[in-house]
């Protein structure tokens, strides 16, 4: 398959995009006009020395400007800009499904109430919903730096509210922080019907993603990148049938991998893993969705055949009922077809 066929393909091949934060979308040029209109004094003069420093040597180096971003985030009408750019971005991408993150601890903790957060995402997706066709689900993470105290508390927040959020996730510093720190909080969360997932082997170590599964019970794995140094690991995902959300220009950008040929997708496909590609900071990280299926499609020079099974493990690692997963499947053949 030639280039330009390929990212046609990618082009029209309808997704769910099932690792994303939120704050992760928040484009230099919003930053600005937010820091103006909310009087937030931000460390830059123009959009270009923003993206100047995003330049990051590990997974910490990008959390310490990620949580310094969103600081402009105040109002319910910001939470909604945000929101509204990121899925005017997915519906260019041909996404008709989102799971988004958000890190409510990322606002609490500078005085933004939690229902100022959720109520502007919130609009957002239901104006997307409307308009645009792309359906949701919505995952509180806890922010792993923290303390287990602090997730209850999260959790605690979120109670009045659990009827908008359909499950909670795990995020920022993994290494030191391992999925142990939060089993209480998530048997919490599971007893409360809320889905769970976690971010697990991005920096950490296999360990991590055993101590997901075993611990915290959790329904999908968010990366899982260093689950391939362990066999025995892999064998499990695979038998499970376990979705791994794979962020391909994230790992670049994180130096999680080296180059975009690095990436693990091609080989979690041959080892029978879900692997699914997402863009999980998109702003930080150059480039959305369709950029990501384009960039390691490219370097793996993976085939239409390969691009279809990961447009359908979106569906079918999503929280969509079955009927719903089905209707996206056969577009998602008609979109291999060629139709
Ligand atoms: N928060 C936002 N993006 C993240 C990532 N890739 N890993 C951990 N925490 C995050
Ligand atoms: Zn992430």
């Amino acid at each position: 398959m030639t280039n330009p066929d390929r990212d046609a393909l990618i082009a029209r091949l309808p997704k769910a995009e099932l690792h994303l934060h939120i704050e992760g979308s928040l484009e230099p040029e919003l930053l600005f006009a937010l820091a103006e209109r909310n009087g937030v004094a931000i460390p830059f003069a123009s959009v270009e020395e923003v993206r100047a420093a995003y330049s990051f040597s590990n997974l910490q180096d990008f959390l310490d400007i990620y949580y310094q971003g969103m600081s402009v985030l105040r109002t319910e009408q910001d939470f909604f800009d945000l929101t509204w750019a990121y899925l005017q971005r997915a519906a260019a991408d041909n996404v008709r499904h989102v799971e988004i993150f958000f890190d409510p601890q990322g606002h609490t903790e500078r005085g933004v109430a939690f229902e100022t957060v959720l109520d502007g995402i919130e609009r957002a997706l239901k104006a997307g919903e409307a308009q645009l066709r792309i359906s949701y689900r919505l995952i509180m993470c806890f922010l792993r730096h923290l303390s287990e105290e602090d997730a209850f508390a999260t959790l605690d927040q979120a109670m009045p509210h659990l009827g908008r959020i359909h499950g909670v996730g795990l995020d920022s510093s993994e290494l030191g922080h391992p999925p142990a720190k939060f089993a209480r909080v998530f048997a919490r969360a599971r007893e409360l019907g809320l889905f769970v997932t976690a971010h697990a082997g991005e920096e950490g170590p296999p360990e991590y993603v055993h101590e997901a599964l075993d611990l915290l019970k959790v329904g999908r794995i968010d990366h899982g990148n260093r689950a391939l140094e362990d066999p025995a690991l892999v064998a499990l995902l695979a038998s499970e049938g376990m979705t791994l959300t794979v962020c391909p220009l994230s790992n670049l950008r994180l130096c999680v991998i080296h180059e975009i040929g690095e990436s693990p997708v091609r080989r979690m496909l041959d080892l029978g893993l879900k692997a699914t590609i997402n863009s999980d900071d998109p702003a930080y990280f150059g480039g959305y969705i369709n950029d990501n299926y384009r960039a390691v499609a490219s370097a793996l020079d993976l085939s239409g055949a390969e691009l279809a099974t990961l447009a359908r493990n979106s569906f079918t690692g999503s929280l969509l009922p079955t009927a719903e997963q089905a209707r996206h499947l056969a577009a998602i053949s008609e979109a291999l077809d060629g139709r």
